[in-house]
This record gives C-alpha cells, sequence and structure tokens, in this order.
C-alpha cells in the first residue's frame, strides 16, 4: 500500500493515523522539496517513526514515482509530506498513477499551510480568492501579480506563498515583488501603506505573525523561512477588528 500521508506543519500535528502509518510502513520518503523541514523536526519525526527517512528529492518524486509506487505494491510505503498531501497537486501524480496501476493507495489529511495562514490572518476563509505562489524569478514573470489583482478586483482576500528554491523567498522578498509589479502595471494591488498580515513558521513552537502595513512588514526581522503572506480584501467589520486587535496587543500564533 501507498500512504500519501501529511504530517502537517510541525511534529506536533501527526493524526493518530499518521503516527500509526509511520511507524507500520517497511520505507518512509520524506518529501524534502515542496517545504522546509529543520533537521531537528526531521530527527523528532523519524523517532516516531522508529526508523530513519530516505530523503525525497523533486527528481525522485517525479521521475522515479514508478519505482516508488511499485516498492508500494506488497508492502506499505509512507511518502510524508509537510501540511496536507494533496493540498497542491503535486502529490496527486503519485496517488493517480497508484490507482492507475492497481496498487492500494491512502490519503492521511494533515493540518495545512493552506488553512492555518488564512485562520492567523483573522480572515474569513470563504473570502478568500486564489492562492497565489510568488515565484522566485518573480521579474521575469507578472502572473502572480495578475492573479492578485483578479482576487482584488472581487473583493477577495489573498494567500500569497513564497517560492522555496533555489532558496526560500522571505515576506519582505514577496513584498517587493508584488510593488514591483505594482509601480509598472498599476493594477490597484498593494500600496506601501496597505495593512498586510505577514506569517513565518505557522503550527511551528517559534511561529511569529505580524499585521502591520506592507512598509512596516518590510524591515521586520522575520527568521528563518517557511514564510507566508496575507492580503486582505473588503473587510467585513469583525476581519477589521481581529486586524486592530491584533496589531496593538500582537498575541501569540
Ligand atoms: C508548496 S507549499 C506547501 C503546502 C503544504 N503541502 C501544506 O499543505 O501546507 C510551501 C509554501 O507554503 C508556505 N508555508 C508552508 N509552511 C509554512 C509555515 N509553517 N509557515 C508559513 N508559511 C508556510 C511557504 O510560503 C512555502 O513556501
Amino acid at each position: 500500500m501507498l500512504v500519501l500521508l501529511g504530517i502537517g506543519l510541525s511534529a506536533s500535528h501527526l493524526s493518530e493515523e499518521a503516527r500509526y502509518h509511520l511507524s507500520t510502513a517497511e520505507k518512509v520518503y520524506l518529501d524534502t522539496y515542496t517545504n522546509v523541514l529543520d533537521e531537528e523536526e526531521i530527527a523528532v519525526l523519524e523517532s516516531v517513526a522508529g526508523k530513519s527517512f530516505f530523503r525525497a528529492s523533486r527528481r525522485d518524486l517525479e521521475d522515479k514515482m514508478g519505482d516508488i509506487i511499485e516498492e508500494a505494491r506488497d508492502q506499505t510505503v509512507v511518502v510524508a509530506v509537510s501540511g496536507d498531501p494533496l493540498a497542491a497537486t503535486t502529490h496527486a501524480a503519485l496517488y493517480l498513477e497508484a490507482l492507475k496501476r492497481g496498487v492500494p493507495v491512502r490519503y492521511v489529511p494533515g493540518i495545512s499551510i493552506h488553512t492555518v495562514a488564512p485562520s492567523l490572518s483573522g480572515l474569513q476563509h470563504y473570502r478568500f480568492g486564489r492562492t497565489v505562489t510568488v515565484p522566485y524569478l518573480w521579474k521575469n514573470s507578472p502572473s502572480f501579480y495578475e492573479f492578485l489583482a483578479q482576487n482584488r478586483r472581487l473583493g477577495l482576500h489573498s494567500l500569497v506563498l513564497l517560492d522555496l528554491h533555489p532558496e526560500p523567498l522571505k515576506i519582505p522578498d514577496a513584498i517587493e515583488a508584488i510593488l514591483h509589479w505594482e509601480r509598472k502595471k498599476r493594477l490597484g494591488v498593494l500600496e506601501l501603506g496597505d495593512l498586510v498580515i505577514g506569517i513565518a513558521r505557522a503550527g511551528k513552537p517559534d511561529c511569529f505573525r505580524f499585521v502591520g502595513t506592507a512598509e512596516e512588514l518590510l524591515d521586520v526581522r522575520w527568521g528563518s523561512p517557511p514564510h507566508s503572506l496575507v492580503i486582505p480584501g473588503e473587510l467585513h467589520p469583525v476581519e477589521e477588528e481581529f486586524l486592530y486587535v491584533v496589531r496593538k496587543h500582537g498575541g501569540e500564533c
């Protein structure tokens, strides 16, 4: 059986079901491509599993997908993924290929940045538009900015994820990238004085969230990645109050 297993955003998010599969599987691949995992976190996960993990790069997960699935034909093979394994399209291909080859496949959900970041922002999930990723080479392509503009036009909030390769972008990079295209295209996505929400290391013991203007966020020391940004659209009074209170009083995340 192939188990596509969501770790959540830290080892403390592991579900009972995730713990069971990690500890009983014959082999565990850990996806090291779609998120940042430090060695300490990996050591905690390996101790829960009682075994060492095979670190899987993008190449392993894409080019050697068939090999991983065949290994799972007569033993339990886990592919452990930070967050939720099916929250983005990356791992859906593994799931579908296993189904097509007649290898049993199981999905174990994990707590995802796609729900935790909106929750930490205090904005209502159903008022978010399309999630956008700022690419590493953001000067080459305005499409992420255009998607943000579409959300803005509809009055919807935006969750902005940041590219991780060749090295992880940080919140000030994302703001700089958006402001760069704002100056060129003027679609009204972001001004220096607009309120935004920066979130670093959500779900981890050293999680940090800051509500401030885009200009203020440029100067914050965010610490290590992963980072995300939320850009509010039209605000409901309850959302406005949430931002106001968190901005004034801070608060744990
Ligand atoms: C490809 S997404 C990974 C999604 C993952 N499968 C999930 O469901 O959470 C990776 C991006 O999400 C954001 N991200 C992931 N974990 C995060 C965290 N703990 N805190 C802040 N942002 C995070 C970062 O922008 C990172 O580059």
